[in-house]
């Protein structure tokens, strides 16, 4: 049986971003810190972290957020990027501020441009983060793409044939499905997350991708009705869907 984790309650909440060991200190101290409704006064004391914990430990009477190992699904609108650095919008900045400074921090399951919308996954499990970016793994990811000129009908097999090879590279890609839905529109599933690649690909057949948006990222979809920038902490069930 695996032992279960301690942590002294200061560390535990300044890797969780609610602020310094001293700033949790005089947080425990002025009665802001509780578990099973018991006050915590000593920032020091050592605690059992339970999977249950965020359930039993109230911060300034709020429920403590998700422990190590959360797994966020968003959708991801327009105009943000998958950075943490750069200037301007970031997808960050859509989740809690404290979250930004969690230590092990939060990143992007892979990146979505700055121009794609839709499904983009989020997380501090760094092991997680590898089986999907895994190219061993072939986690299958399902564009949609509206395209500023008609489909000339042999997209697909060239696709599919597995021997595309894109501009500046010198492997070619995997094969890739394509499902038409009208002249300009496609579903396009690929296995790999090379720069640009769903734009690389249609621009390889002489068009242009006007929009794009990530519906499907191996067995899991973004929910019905769920708008641009909301999200949502994925269970154990939903984060398997992702190897299916
Ligand atoms: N392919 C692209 O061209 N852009 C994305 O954001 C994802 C896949």
């Amino acid at each position: 049986m695996t032992k279960t984790p301690t942590s002294r309650v200061d560390r535990l909440l300044s890797s969780m971003g609610y602020g310094s060991r001293s700033e949790m200190a005089r947080m425990a101290k002025a009665g802001g810190i509780t578990l099973d409704a018991d006050e915590i006064s000593d920032a020091t004391k050592r605690i059992s972290v339970t999977p249950d914990l965020p359930n039993r430990m109230k911060i300034d009477g709020e429920s403590l957020d998700p422990l190590l190992g959360m797994v966020i699904l968003l959708n991801k609108p327009l105009g943000m990027t998958c950075s943490h650095k750069e200037d301007g919008a970031l997808v960050y900045d859509i989740l809690p501020q404290r979250w930004k400074r969690r230590d092990p921090a939060i990143s992007t399951i892979g990146r979505l441009d700055k121009q794609t919308s839709g499904l983009l996954l989020l997380t501090d499990d760094g092991d997680l983060l590898h089986r999907v970016i895994s190219p061993r793994r072939h986690v299958k990811k399902t564009y949609r793409a509206k395209l500023a000129r008609p489909l000339t009908g042999t997209e697909g097999e060239l696709f599919a044939a597995g021997q595309l090879m894109l501009e500046g590279e010198d492997k070619p890609l995997a094969p890739a499905e394509l499902e038409v839905i009208s002249e300009t529109e496609a579903l396009l599933s690929v296995t790999e997350g090379r720069y640009h690649q769903v734009r690389r690909m249609f621009a390889a057949t002489g068009n242009h991708v006007e929009a794009l948006h990530r519906e499907r990222l191996g067995g899991l979809s973004l929910p019905e009705g769920m708008a641009f920038g909301e999200w949502k902490l994925l269970d154990q069930e939903e984060i398997a869907l992702i190897f299916q």
